[in-house]
């Protein structure tokens, strides 16, 4: 049959766009830094607390909305709220999520050029110089950094102007399973050659007085980027999904998927991190400079296995890119009439200059701070991922659960249980609402006026 462009052709079209988009930086970059600076296994344990009360009920009504308003995230709620006789500013919540995906894309670009860069790096080994100043020396140079990125974000935006199904599903049928088998292969490494045993006690032991505001606003954070919720992509992948697809089972499918590879990305780390004593609590470093110390450690066997890391990151962080790129594409192509391709240039060009900006917040605009945030980069990653993201999130939440409640059934959801159904939108309207809105005020005021509750 030939498909529809606005349309995945198959059901596992969405699988794997949705999880390609979900496993990225956030699993293997961010997930392990977090969980070292949070205190290691109390961080994971509240970390699956929240993607599963919290997490998968907003990511499936992220989708949700796509599948039965169709469109871009705008248009489909837009076509949801006259539906429902809701009030056509709800579209507010769409545009907030765009605005936050290519504030995302901005300062993704830049780490994922990051790693590319450290793959080379890596392949031609350390030598005598010490990570440290060789990642010095890396953010310092303004141009370098700005090649690396640039050549990323033009990938990915090749790959979203080819459209649905012969750009983005092309290219994560081949991405994903070589994400995995990447991933496998440096767990693998990890249980031979590494502290397997440290990884696990330090990943999965439960240290109580670490217990605060703070680890539970960054387990929350993460818990949403790394599921990708908040920001008009699965919106936009949920339009395309087939109306036979199960949205229950495919969002469980999405998430186990993303979580077990968190783990994974851990037990790929620690390991390494705790063979060669190295600190597990280096924080946004910890896959540049103490990972490379390890890889350096290892001799010439680190020149393989190194970059074979870091080209699991860049790839990872590809398939995300792509599906960061997709709603503001689709939003201008739909609203504007305009051909993919021309949409997908003007919003690579617009990501270009925000990116410009993210990198200068590592070398030549370094010391300028935002108000408590210390730098453009540091800013951007703060607006997108600490204010808007959890915003969004409230508002999906709100809209599916309050507006949209006599829409919700067994045959928009695919849940037959009626049990489970109610649940959904118990958590919907009620549970993940107040406990959004309150980790985003307390979370805020910690972070802009250093105020803290506990
Ligand atoms: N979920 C991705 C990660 O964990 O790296 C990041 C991401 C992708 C965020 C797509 C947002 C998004 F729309």
């Amino acid at each position: 049959m030939q498909a529809k462009s606005n349309q995945w052709n198959n059901n596992l079209a969405f699988l794997l766009a949705a999880t390609g988009s979900a496993v990225g930086l956030g699993n293997i970059w961010g997930f392990p830094y977090k969980a070292g600076e949070n205190g290691g296994g109390l961080f994971v344990v509240l970390y699956l607390f929240f993607v599963i009360v919290l997490g998968l009920p907003v990511f499936m009504a992220e989708v949700f909305i796509g599948k039965t308003g169709k469109g871009n995230p705008v248009s489909a709620i837009e076509n949801l709220a006259v539906k429902s006789k809701s009030s056509k500013s709800w579209n507010l919540v769409g545009y907030a999520g765009i605005l936050a995906s290519l504030i995302i894309a901005g300062y993704y670009a830049v780490i994922a050029g990051l790693v590319v860069n450290y793959g080379f790096i890596a392949a031609a080994g350390f030598g005598v110089s010490d990570p440290s100043t060789v990642y010095a020396a890396e953010v310092a140079n303004f141009w370098e950094m700005t090649f690396w990125f640039s050549i990323f974000l033009i990938a990915s935006g090749v790959v979203v102007g080819y459209g649905i199904d012969k750009g983005i599903e092309k290219a994560m049928r081949i991405l994903l399973p070589m994400l995995f088998v990447l991933v496998i292969l440096m767990v693998g490494y990890g249980a031979v050659r590494g502290d397997m045993a440290s990884a696990l006690s330090y990943l999965f032991s439960w240290k109580a007085e670490q217990f605060n505001a703070g680890t539970i606003q960054a387990a929350v954070g993460q818990a949403f980027f790394s599921l990708s919720i908040g920001m008009g992509t699965l919106m936009a992948f949920g339009s395309y999904m087939p109306k036979d697809q199960k949205l229950g089972n495919a969002s469980v499918v999405v998430v186990t998927a993303d979580t077990a590879v968190a783990l994974f990305a851990g037990l790929a780390i620690f390991p390494l991190v705790f063979f060669f004593a190295l600190d597990p609590t280096a924080g946004t470093e910890l896959v540049f400079k103490t990972m490379t110390t390890a890889f350096s450690e290892m001799g010439l066997l680190g020149q393989f296995i190194g970059p074979l890391f870091y080209f699991l990151l860049a790839v990872a962080a590809f398939s995300s890119m792509i599906s960061i790129l997709e709603p503001s594409v689709v939003f201008l192509s739909e609203k504007f009439s305009m051909p993919r391709a021309k949409a997908t240039t003007y919003v690579i060009l617009f990501c270009f200059l925000l990116s410009l900006v993210s990198v200068a917040g590592f070398n030549v605009w370094k010391d300028i701070s935002i108000g408590a945030l210390d730098n453009p980069f540091e800013a951007m990653k703060y607006l997108a991922d600490d204010f808007l993201l959890l915003l969004v999130g409230t508002g999906i939440s709100v809209f599916v659960g309050w507006r949209l409640e006599n829409t919700i059934n067994s045959d928009a959801t695919g849940i037959t249980n009626k049990g489970l159904l109610n649940l959904w939108v118990i958590i919907l309207k009620w549970v993940s609402p107040i406990s959004l809105l309150t980790i985003w005020t307390l979370g805020n005021l910690q972070i802009l006026f250093d105020i803290s509750f506990f």
